[in-house]
């Protein structure tokens, strides 16, 4: 990173992190821009090293046992439905941009620890020079930040919202490698992907889907990544024994304490309570292994443990 700039408002208190993990001294010049829906042809490259004992657990912080049932009807009801739904958080996301941008601005999520616990396995465990995938980016508040100082050679977001896409664009100004910026939905984009997928996040966001849409979903990045890729999902998680509609109280109760008008958070505790759909930590990683990854671990519990941060491997 170059030394003075500040990627995002909070940023300036992760730098010595990022200083004290960057083994490489890459030049964050602002990058070319490519235009919107541009393809990439992800590389392969040499095998990771291994995530030792000793470094996974000193990040893995909490794990669950519980799972939760699916309960869906026939896929082609299911893919109506899921239109239905991404037509409405697209309406709610763009109506809510600025109220998140709250909430990032703020950290009352835990944007800064989340993307911190990011960067540091992109620096120890992504293979040298990766394709980076940043599925429902959003305005991407910290990839740029995450991503400073390692190998990555491409970056690509996807998103429903073209506003959130905007200022995606500005914050991810700073990284020196290729950006392109694609506004389609997430599992869409999956669908039609070509070539390997060498990193896959994706931060708040995969919990819009039902239990057995995030299985499918997983099963279809695990097929796209290679030997030595990585998939890394930052999502809602309940407790051991908690339900969704636990989740979705407590996610409520915690809303209430935010420093935030009224009005905001109504509208986020709306969207919540229609919108997401927590699992445990078990259940996160139960079908990450259904899906058919070998490896899946927790590197990552928020201090308020509303959300968990899992990595998946082949
Ligand atoms: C809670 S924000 C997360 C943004 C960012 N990943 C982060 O870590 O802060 C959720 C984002 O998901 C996007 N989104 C929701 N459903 C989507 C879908 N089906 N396909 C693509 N983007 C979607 C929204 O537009 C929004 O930008």
């Amino acid at each position: 990173m170059r030394p003075g700039v500040d990627l995002v408002g909070g940023f300036a208190s992760l730098r010595p992190a990022y200083v004290r993990n960057c083994g490489k001294d890459r030049s964050m010049q602002p990058s070319p821009k490519l235009p919107m829906g541009c393809r990439s042809s992800p590389k392969r490259g040499p095998a990771p090293s291994n995530f030792t004992d000793a470094r996974l657990s000193s990040i893995i912080v909490n794990l669950g046992r519980r799972r939760t049932a699916s309960g869906e009807g026939p896929s082609t009801l299911q893919a109506a439905a899921r239109r239905r739904r991404v037509t409405s958080d697209q309406e709610l996301f763009a109506k809510g941009l600025a109220t998140y941008q709250k909430i990032v601005a703020g950290n009352f999520l835990a944007h800064e620890q989340a993307y911190q616990a990011l960067h540091e396995v992109l620096v120890s465990e992504a293979k040298e020079d990766f394709v980076f995938v940043d599925l429902a980016c959003g305005a991407a508040p910290y990839s740029a930040a995450a991503l400073a100082g390692t190998g990555v050679v491409r970056y690509v977001g996807v998103d429903i919202s073209r506003p959130a896409l905007e200022i995606a664009r500005e914050k991810l100004a700073p990284l020196a490698c290729p950006i392109e910026l694609r506004c389609k939905d997430f599992v869409e984009a999956i669908d039609a992907w070509e070539g390997w997928l060498d990193v896959v996040w994706i931060g708040l966001s995969l919990h819009h889907l039902r239990t057995s849409e995030k299985r499918a979903f997983m099963g279809k990045v695990e097929r796209l990544i290679p030997r030595d890729g990585l998939f890394l999902i930052w999502e809602p998680t309940c407790l051991e024994g908690e339900d969704r509609e636990g989740w979705v109280e407590r996610f409520s109760t915690y809303l209430k304490g935010l420093p935030m008008s009224l009005d905001e958070l109504a509208a986020m505790d709306s969207h919540q309570r229609a919108s997401d759909y927590a699992e445990t930590a078990a259940t996160w990683k139960g079908m990450a292994r259904e899906a058919g990854f070998e490896k899946a671990d927790q590197l990552f519990t928020s201090p308020d443990r509303l959300t968990g941060m899992y990595l998946f491997r082949r």
